[in-house]
């Protein structure tokens, strides 16, 4: 499935950028479904999204700056808010009227999590619900922003996917003697309000060195992982692992879609227990060496990936792909909601 080419994605809050990377007074571009948009905060510290282009020259409104809450290019100076109005043009006199028109088009963008999410168009389905985020008992450790040369169903297929540990993670969590992977109890969700995914449970061995006692909160060699998964259509999961000493570890991604064969890898962690018994800094050390582990794999596939299996020959199953099936029935059938088909390159290996 080539991402950009289906416009229902457009109709998804998407997880963007960090807050934390606009509260220094400048904009910041990013790339959503193709499309080129500015993000900067307003007079209220509201995060806002427009298109990354000066309705004057078409500059790059990323290369201006925030002015009271404000967007100011960086090549003449028009100034915008966050609605896509051009409010102010430096050559005019104070009181001379700017028309309407003058204007760049604005997207939905709200604070949620820490993060600026954005929707191209109007939203179809709520941000997942994360309940964790702010309650008591629960740190929030925002673990890894950075682009990933893949697609986000390669993601998410990746991210419920038992049976590639043994091969991948073979060098962290991966029991490689093992290969043969745990079956995951589905459970399709499709709530009123839009949200669609299943939950995935399952129980799996983990090797569990030294180095990951603290992670675990257990000294056994091997433990057990209870993982409480969750998908949400589009390209967002929950990965909720219980250890058996009680430990959550519990990682939000979202796989945002930049273009047809790049993601933004957006990932953040809660944990129930204490800085004093496993600290931040090591969380962070621990998931960062599984998911280089992930990406340099996924970077290898084809970002194109078969979505509507009718196409036959493209890329063969195993029983353990189970979710990613599910994923991509999920997928096929918000497609054909939509009056959509999976739009793909057929069989032929990306260009370079
Ligand atoms: S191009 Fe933006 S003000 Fe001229
Ligand atoms: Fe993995």
């Amino acid at each position: 499935m080539l991402i950009t080419r289906q416009p229902v994605f457009r109709k998804f809050w998407h997880a963007v950028m960090p807050l934390s990377m606009l509260e220094g007074g400048l904009p910041k571009p990013f790339r959503l479904l193709g499309e080129d948009i500015v993000l900067f905060l307003d007079a209220e510290g509201q995060p806002a999204a427009l298109k990354d282009r000066c309705c004057h020259r078409t500059a790059r409104l990323s290369k201006g700056r925030c002015v009271n809450g404000a967007l100011e290019c960086g090549y003449h100076g028009w100034t915008y808010n966050a609605g896509g109005r051009v409010i102010r043009i430096p050559q005019y006199d104070a009181e001379r009227a700017i028309p309407a028109e003058y204007c760049t088009p604005a997207y939905r963008c709200v604070a949620k999590y820490g993060y600026a999410w954005v929707a191209l168009e109007e939203p179809i389905a709520p941000i997942p619900e994360v309940p964790e985020f702010g309650a008591p008992g629960w740190r929030t450790i925002y673990q890894f922003y950075e682009r990933w040369a893949t697609s986000p169903i390669r993601a998410l297929e990746n991210s419920f996917d038992n049976s590639h540990f043994s091969f991948v993670h073979r060098a962290t969590f991966g029991v490689a003697a093992q290969p043969k992977p745990s079956k995951y109890e589905l459970v399709e969700r499709k709530n009123g309000d839009g949200s669609i995914g299943f939950q995935a449970e399952t129980l799996i061995d983990a090797t569990n060195p030294p180095a990951f006692h603290r992670v675990s909160g257990s000294t056994d060699p091997i433990t057990q992982r209870h993982m409480r998964n969750a998908y949400y259509l589009p390209f967002s999961r929950r990965l909720d692992i219980e250890y058996p000493s009680g430990v959550r570890h519990i990682i939000i991604n979202c796989f945002t879609p930049i273009d047809d064969g790049q993601l933004q890898l957006v990932q953040w962690l809660f944990r129930n227990d204490t800085e004093a018994d496993c600290p931040e800094q090591m969380l962070i050390d621990f998931d960062h060496v599984i998911t280089r582990e992930d990406k340099d794999i996924l970077e290898s596939t084809d970002p194109d990936a078969l979505v509507d299996i009718r196409r036959r020959g493209v890329e063969y199953s195993m029983d353990s792909d189970r979710p990613g099936m599910l994923i991509r029935k999920q997928l096929l059938e918000l497609l054909s909601a939509h009056g959509e088909t999976e739009q793909h390159r057929g069989n032929q290996p990306p260009t370079a």
